[in-house]
């Protein structure tokens, strides 16, 4: 897979700058991720030290599929210049064309990871385009019932194409199922029907993953 280009390394919005993700950014993501409710509907244990998510941060930057950035809070006026933006949040392709996000609680409920996602799939159109095979699609998974990821795919224009009945076992909430979407670049087609039933479909679906 080719490289990052440099164009596609910075994403900046009206409150956020997504850059990338870097192991300096451990402690911040630490603090993320055990925000409360964080990994509620997302079915794996928690962390317990900047450690484990150093080594979480560092498969991410040797994976050639992940193309992933750390959300930071544009500073306002009032802070000094040249001050490091706040980390809120991991945005990204963990798994190119999977697309992944987590806000700390403490922001939600601002339209953060809605802005977010809107200006990352902008960059994310461009950097697949140049991937060999390109791309133009994009997938993201969530819980059935986690409904303001739901809404930010909804509002950024993602499709719900299927749902898989109790395919999750999740570690203190049991089995549990699972909402696909789906995005197609703009102004181009899937080749074939989007319809979930048909052979074309389970084809794509079994191809969008670039290992
Ligand atoms: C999902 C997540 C990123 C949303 O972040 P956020 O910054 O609060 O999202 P936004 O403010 O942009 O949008 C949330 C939308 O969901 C809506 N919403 C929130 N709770 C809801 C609920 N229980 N039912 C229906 N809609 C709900 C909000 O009203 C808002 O929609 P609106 O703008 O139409 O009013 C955040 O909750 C998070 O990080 N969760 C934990 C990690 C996670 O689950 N990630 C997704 C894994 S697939």
């Amino acid at each position: 897979m080719a490289p990052i280009a440099e164009k596609h390394k910075e994403v900046r919005t009206k409150r956020l700058l997504l850059r990338p993700l870097e192991l300096d950014d451990a402690e911040d993501m630490l603090d993320v991720r055990r925000s409360p409710g964080a990994f509620h509907f997302i079915p794996r244990a928690l962390d317990t030290s900047p450690d484990s998510v150093r080594e979480w941060i560092s498969s991410c930057l040797t994976r050639p599929n992940c193309y992933n950035f750390a959300v930071t809070v544009l500073p306002d006026g009032s802070q000094g210049q040249g001050q490091r933006s706040r980390v809120i949040g991991g945005m990204g392709a963990i798994r190119t064309p999977e697309i992944g996000y987590m806000i700390h609680s403490a922001y939600w409920g601002q339209g953060l990871a809605t802005e977010a996602l809107e200006a990352f799939m902008n960059v994310y159109w461009e950097h697949v385009a140049e991937l060999d095979p390109p791309c133009n699609y994009a997938v993201a998974y969530t819980d059935i019932e986690n409904w303001s990821s739901r809404r930010v795919l909804e509002k950024c224009g993602f499709k719900l194409c299927k749902i898989s009945e109790h395919d999750v076992e999740h570690p203190t909430m049991g089995t549990r199922s699972t909402a696909h979407y789906w995005l197609q670049k703009p102004n181009t087609a899937f080749e074939g029907e989007v319809d979930v039933t048909s052979e074309a479909w389970k084809k794509a679906l079994e191809s969008v993953y670039i290992s």
